[in-house]
């Protein structure tokens, strides 16, 4: 092989490539592996006739690395001459989702219970007939236990789709000691038939708080700071006599509306008073059944549902407006 004409061949080719793609193919065909070099230099025998060689193949490195600069360099000054961007002309709008209003609700009444120090809890969606019912002091009778009113799992009378949160209570108490306090959000089924103000799932945050010598009065303050967060400073809590099996005394708590402020309007029906829940003070049988002293400690509770307060913050007038996913209404918020 003549080591002179080949590398001036080869350099007569590195200058005549004129694009990247070209240069390559250039290289392969002089440096590749199969190249008349490479398999030159894999024979030799004697050290004069390597070096030369080896000369010859940093000779066309070099050239190659230089060549593919210079083309580099005039690709770069091609697309910058060429392609310019107006970067005054307005962009493609990209749409912006928002959360689900539930799940706004949801995360504000979180906040503002990890405000008070509370701890968040989960519980599960199915649970037994000892956590929903019994150790919340319903006993098998109560006609809530009915499945006309209950989803049990099909063949197991005894799990069933949690009616409400109030199982969370059990749970949490039967896992810590109190002093207690904690919020638990979520979902809850119940056999209703849709209508404007039910569906057959739907959420509520259970707040539960147990310490020595907590009275109705803690109930009633928490409940106010919880309902001027959400519908602002100037609200007022009342509180009505009600029944739950697993509160005594039980209540039912109204804030005054937020859009009259008492006055009477098409949000309260007139009354100048919305609905926020149940709650009360938890019924001594349920400290016993999850081996707390009631005579140590006592403690409130109260579930109150999210829907409510989503369709109460924006006006819906139907609860099954937050599940029909009509954008015309959801991007309204
Ligand atoms: N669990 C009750 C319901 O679903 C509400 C409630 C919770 C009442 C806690 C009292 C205490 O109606």
């Amino acid at each position: 092989m003549d080591a002179e004409s080949l590398q001036t061949e080869a350099l007569g080719a590195i200058l005549g490539a004129h694009t990247l793609a070209e240069l390559d193919e250039v290289r392969v065909r002089f440096l590749g592996r199969s190249s008349q070099l490479k398999l030159a230099l894999r024979e030799v025998r004697d050290r004069e006739t390597g070096q030369r060689l080896n000369g010859v193949r940093e000779h066309l490195e070099t050239a190659v690395a230089e060549r593919q600069a210079i083309l580099e360099r005039a690709n770069l000054d091609h697309s910058l001459t060429t392609e310019s961007v107006d970067v005054t002309l307005p962009g493609t709008p990209i749409p912006r989702g928002h959360l689900h209003l539930i799940t706004q609700i949801r995360r504000q009444v979180e906040d503002v219970f990890l405000g008070l120090g509370y701890e968040i809890f989960d519980g599960p969606e199915i649970d037994d007939r000892w956590h929903n019912f019994t150790a919340l002091n319903t006993p098998d009778w109560h006609p809530s236990t009915s499945p006309n009113d209950t989803f049990y799992l099909a063949d197991d009378d005894n799990l069933l789709l949690r009616t409400q949160t109030s199982p969370g209570q059990i749970r949490f108490m039967e896992t810590h000691e109190p002093p207690v306090y904690m919020v638990s959000l979520g979902r809850c089924y119940r056999r209703d038939t849709p209508d404007p103000t039910h569906t057959p799932f739907f959420h509520q945050v259970e707040c539960l708080a147990v310490d020595r010598g907590i009275t109705l009065a803690d109930l009633k303050g928490t409940i106010q700071h919880l309902a001027r967060e959400l519908y602002g400073p100037e609200r007022e809590v009342r509180i009505r006599t009600s029944y739950f099996p697993f509160t005594e005394p039980s209540i039912e708590a109204d804030v005054t509306c937020y859009l009259c402020g008492g006055a009477g309007c098409r949000v309260c029906g007139d009354s100048g008073w919305i609905e926020m829940g149940g709650a009360g003070v938890v019924d001594p049988n349920v400290f016993q059944h999850v081996g707390y002293d009631p005579e140590e400690v006592s403690g409130f509770a109260f579930g109150f549902g999210l829907e409510r307060m989503a369709m109460l913050r924006h006006g819906l007038p139907d609860i099954r407006a937050l599940w029909e996913n009509d954008l015309r209404l959801l991007r309204q918020f």
